[in-house]
C-alpha cells in the first residue's frame, strides 16, 4: 500500500510535492490505514554523467534524492523511485540499460526501498532476462527493496515473474474513467478488471498481480464509481497504490481510500486474489477467500439498470469449503451487520454500484 506520482503528477513532480505528500499520509490517517510507499514515478532523472551515474533533475529536486528520502522515513514511511529495463523511460529520460548495477547501488545508496522498473524501449531485449539482471543488482546493493515490474503483462509476467520481483503490473495502463479504452491501449477501471479474472491462481504472499494504481479521487468518475474501483482491488488483493492528490482530498475520497474493513479483505494474510463466479451482462460477482475460513463477496453491477437477485447461501458456503452452518453477514461499506447466510439474502444494486459483504466466522 502506499502513493504514487504517476496518476495525478505526470511529470510534474519535485522534492516540495513529495515533502507535502509525506505530511498529507500522516495527517490524512492514510498512514494509519496502512498506506505505506511514496513512489516518484517518470520525470524525476535528466542525464548520466561522465562517469555513467544517473543525474536527476535539479530543478525539481535541487538537494538530490536522499533528503527527500529521508524525509520521508523521519514520516515512519518508505520510498520508492521508479526507472526503466530499456534505453529511455517512457518519457524520454535515461533508462538503466548497462547501468543496472550502478543505478542499484545509487539508490541503495539514497536509502530507496521500493522500484518500479518500467519496460519502454527495450527494443530486441528478453524481458525475463532484463528483470532478472535487475532483480539481481537490487540484492547485490544489499538494501531491501520491494521490486515491481512494469511490462504491461505483455508477456505474461505471472508465469515467469514469481521469483524475479513482487508484483507485476498485468495491463497497460489505467485511466481515469468506467470503461474507455484508449487509442495508445490505457484502460478504464472495469476493462482491467475484466482481464484479471483467470490470474487468480498466480497471486499470493510476496508475488502479485497488479491492475496498475488507483484512480480513486482524480475527478474523472463519482464517488460511487470509486467506492466500486476500490473495493474490486482490494477484492482482488491488489497493490493499493493511491493516484490522487491526497493533500486536498474530499471527504468522500478519504472515506473510500481509508475504509479499513475493506483494506482488511485486501490485506488478509493469506493472500488470495478473488475468483469471478458470475457474469452476466453487467453482473459480476466475485469470492475471495480469506484467512480464519472467511470470505468476502463483492457483487458489481458494471451495467447500465439496476439488477435485483436472491442470493442462496448454502451453495456458495458448500463451493468454498466454509464449514459453520451460519456466518454473519457484514457490510463492508454501510460498516453494519444486514443479517446472517440463514436466509438468501435479496440484493438490489443500482447500475455502476457495488455490495461488497465479509461473511463473518463468529
Ligand atoms: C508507463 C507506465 C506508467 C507510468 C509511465 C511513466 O506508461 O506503465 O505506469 O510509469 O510509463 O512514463
Amino acid at each position: 500500500m502506499g502513493w504514487n506520482s504517476w496518476n495525478r503528477f505526470g511529470t510534474d513532480i519535485s522534492e516540495k510535492l513529495v515533502r507535502e505528500i509525506a505530511d498529507a499520509m500522516v495527517e490524512s490517517g492514510m498512514k494509519d490505514a496502512g498506506y505505506a510507499y511514496i513512489v516518484i514515478d517518470d520525470g524525476w532523472q535528466m542525464s548520466r554523467d561522465a562517469d555513467g551515474n544517473i543525474v536527476m533533475n535539479h530543478e525539481r529536486f535541487p538537494n538530490g534524492i536522499k533528503p527527500v528520502a529521508d524525509y520521508v522515513h523521519s514520516k515512519g514511511l518508505k520510498f520508492g523511485i521508479y526507472s526503466d529495463a530499456g534505453r529511455k523511460t517512457c518519457q524520454g529520460l535515461p533508462g538503466s540499460r548497462g547501468y543496472e548495477y550502478q543505478d542499484a547501488r545509487a539508490y541503495a545508496s539514497w536509502g530507496v526501498d521500493y522500484l518500479k522498473y518500467d519496460w519502454c524501449y527495450h527494443g530486441t531485449q528478453n524481458s525475463e532476462a532484463s528483470y532478472t539482471l535487475m532483480r539481481d543488482a537490487l540484492y547485490a546493493a544489499g538494501r531491501p527493496m520491494v521490486f515491481s515490474i512494469c511490462e504491461w503483462g505483455t508477456t505474461r509476467p505471472w508465469l515467469w515473474a514469481g521469483d524475479v520481483g513482487h508484483l507485476w503490473r498485468t495491463t497497460e495502463d489505467i485511466q481515469d474513467c468506467w470503461d474507455c479504452v484508449n487509442e495508445w491501449g490505457g484502460l478504464g477501471w472495469v476493462k482491467i478488471l475484466d482481464k484479471q479474472a483467470g490470474l487468480e491462481q498466480y497471486a499470493g504472499p510476496g508475488h502479485w498481480n497488479d491492475p496498475d494504481m488507483l484512480e480513486v479521487g482524480n475527478g474523472g468518475m463519482t464517488a460511487t464509481e470509486y467506492k466500486c474501483h476500490f473495493s474490486m482491488w482490494c477484492m482482488l488483493a491488489a497493490p493499493l497504490m493511491a493516484g490522487n492528490d491526497i493533500r486536498s482530498m474530499s471527504h468522500e475520497t478519504r472515506e473510500i481510500l481509508t475504509n479499513k474493513e475493506a483494506i482488511s479483505v485486501n490485506q488478509d494474510k493469506l493472500g488470495k486474489q478473488a475468483r469471478r463466479i458470475v457474469q452476466s451482462d453487467g453482473y459480476q460477482m466475485w469470492v475471495k477467500e480469506l484467512s480464519g475460513n472467511e470470505i468476502a463477496v463483492a457483487f458489481f453491477n458494471g451495467g447500465d439498470s439496476s439488477i435485483t437477485t436472491n442470493v442462496s447461501w448454502p451453495y456458495i458456503l458448500r463451493k468454498f469449503g466454509l464449514k459453520k452452518k451460519s456466518y454473519t453477514l457484514r457490510d463492508l461499506w454501510k460498516h453494519e451487520n444486514i443479517g446472517t447466510t440463514d436466509t438468501p439474502l435479496q440484493v438490489r444494486i443500482k447500475p455502476h454500484d457495488i455490495l461488497m459483504v465479509r461473511l463473518v466466522n463468529n
